[in-house]
């Protein structure tokens, strides 16, 4: 399960491993740095491949090329980078997720991997190092916990080959980060995978509970009595047709204190649409609709792990949406907890009460920021497509830029989109203050503005939502997205957590 990683300064040519994995940008000829070395005692075997065009050094490219007893590694894995001038982090991290996915694949328990030399140019040795160990393990990722038969044996011990011998230090560091925030997106991943019988509103905030304990963060969890204290009446609605009672999930790192950044996940453990039920078909992936609050949990107990000076805070409002007789209905009028009246129309729109409530409990900690993360809508999916980019609306121009950048780094594609007033008229209620949808025109806009309504006003802070709703789960495997969960968001969280401290 885990992977064993150590930073090395070694020709090539001399490491013993299963597999020596070495990353090529274009242009790829002459052949430069430690590869040449290697490709002489390989008496010119990788030359020859790039000569015949089996190998030209595109993003995503990967062959395996055997030694024949030339050197100590029977194979190695040859893995592009694309340009040279334009190699970025997000790259070398897809480059080791895709070498690394075939190493194991080849059933290698040892791997050697070696990125070539730009830490001196663009890129620092230390986010070299975290981004190979993150490509690493987010590319080998696999869950199996409900297979009867047993996996392939999993990649145990990764050697990361440094091209300095001064920069093995700053790499060890990057290294130990990469492995913590690697992890973090395999633990969100793990529980949106599972399946909602088995993750219920109450095992997930246990879940919460356990993981907040090992990382050293501070978990309070309030229970159905508790939610209806507060008078979180969207959560409360939501949870009314399912056997599972809600809970609110709240993580705090104290760090060195101040305003704190509060990240909100929506976390619905199963939404069949309610009474207005879904067809099957949509329902399938309906397990992992608790996909932002995952993120939210692993991406909080990752922070603390790392010991991040920034004071946060992580909401988790969990529910299941259930068909049921004492399930919430169209026409329902629910009192939230900011006091506002919403009229239901569709139960299906069921995550933007349970995040309004939460947004609105986020008040009493005057946030520097707030994100909200949720798989909200297929609307958002249709705009921007499935597998391309998750949708960012922020009612702060400073706030979003931040967010952006924070994302951009870390690969995870956000794409913003506008807040105009004239969604509001949308959701206008002949009966309450607002209704939950605003039909099938109203889409994405819509449902950002219905949030927004309970961030303004009094105590209101920098806010954004991410809609993440096309990026839950990966149809096939690509980079160091294995098919499945993806864990989107965990590393914008931690990375927003790192950068934004100047607030
Ligand atoms: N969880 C769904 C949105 C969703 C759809 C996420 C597909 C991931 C993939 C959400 O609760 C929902 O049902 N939204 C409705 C809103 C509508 C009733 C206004 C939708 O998108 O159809
Ligand atoms: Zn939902
Ligand atoms: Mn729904």
């Amino acid at each position: 399960m885990s992977m064993n990683i150590r930073i090395l300064h070694d020709a090539l040519e001399t490491i013993r491993v299963d597999a020596l994995v070495v990353g090529l940008a274009q242009p790829i000829v002459p052949l430069t740095g430690a590869v040449t070395a290697l490709d002489h005692a390989l008496r010119g075997a990788i030359g020859r491949l790039i000569e015949l065009g089996d190998f030209s050094g595109k993003v995503g490219e990967a062959v395996i090329l055997y030694s024949n007893g030339l050197i100590p590694a029977p194979r190695l894995v040859l893995v592009g980078l694309g340009d040279r001038a334009r190699l970025r982090v997000d790259l070398i991290r897809q480059a080791a997720g895709v070498a690394l996915r075939k190493a194991r694949d080849l059933r290698c328990r040892q791997v050697a991997a070696w990125l070539p030399d730009v830490a001196s140019e663009s890129i620092r040795a230390s986010d070299l190092a975290q981004a190979v160990v993150e490509g690493a393990l987010m590319g080998t990722w696999r869950f199996a916990e409900h297979k009867s038969e047993p996996d392939g044996p999993s990649v145990e011990h990764l050697m990361i080959v440094a091209s300095r011998r001064e920069a093995i230090d700053d790499m060890r560091r990057g290294a130990e980060s990469g492995q913590i925030v690697g992890e973090a997106v395999n633990t969100a991943r793990a529980l949106a995978q599972q399946p909602a019988n088995v993750m219920t509103p109450p095992a997930l905030a246990d879940q919460a509970f356990a993981l907040a304990q090992e990382a050293g963060l501070s978990c309070t969890i309030l229970d159905e009595h508790q939610i209806a204290e507060q008078g979180m009446g969207g959560v409360l609605a939501v949870a009314r047709g399912s056997a599972h009672p809600p809970r609110l999930v709240i993580l705090e790192h104290a760090g060195q204190g101040g305003a704190p950044l509060v990240f909100i996940g929506k976390g619905v453990t199963f939404d069949s649409g309610g009474l207005s039920l879904k067809e099957p078909s949509g329902m399938e992936t309906m397990k992992a609709d608790m996909s932002g609050a995952a993120a939210v949990i692993s991406a909080l107990a990752a922070i603390a792990r790392l010991g991040l000076p920034r004071r946060v805070i992580g909401l988790a409002p969990l529910v299941e949406n259930m068909p049921d007789g004492r399930a919430y209905r169209p026409g329902d009028v629910v009192k939230m907890m900011s006091g506002y009246t919403v009229e239901i129309i569709s139960t299906d729109a069921e995550g933007r009460l349970t995040l309004a409530d939460a947004l609105h409990y986020a008040k009493r900690y005057k946030p520097a920021g707030v994100v909200d993360l949720a798989t909200l809508t297929g609307a958002s999916v249709v705009a921007l497509g499935e597998g391309v980019a998750a949708a960012l609306f922020a009612n702060d121009n400073a706030w979003a830029k931040t967010i952006r950048a924070a994302a951009g780094f870390c690969g995870e594609r956000v794409w913003r989109m506008p807040l105009y007033p004239e969604y509001a008229g949308k959701l206008r209620s002949d009966t309450a203050d607002m209704k939950n949808t605003a039909g099938r025109t109203g889409g994405v806009g819509a449902s950002a503005w219905f949030l927004k309504r309970f961030v303004d006003g009094k105590d209101g802070y920098p806010w954004a939502h991410i809609d993440m709703a096309g990026m839950m789960l990966a149809t096939d495997a690509r980079g160091y997205q294995p098919k499945g969960a993806t864990g989107f968001g965990v590393r914008t969280f931690i990375r927003l957590a790192e950068m934004d401290s100047r607030r």
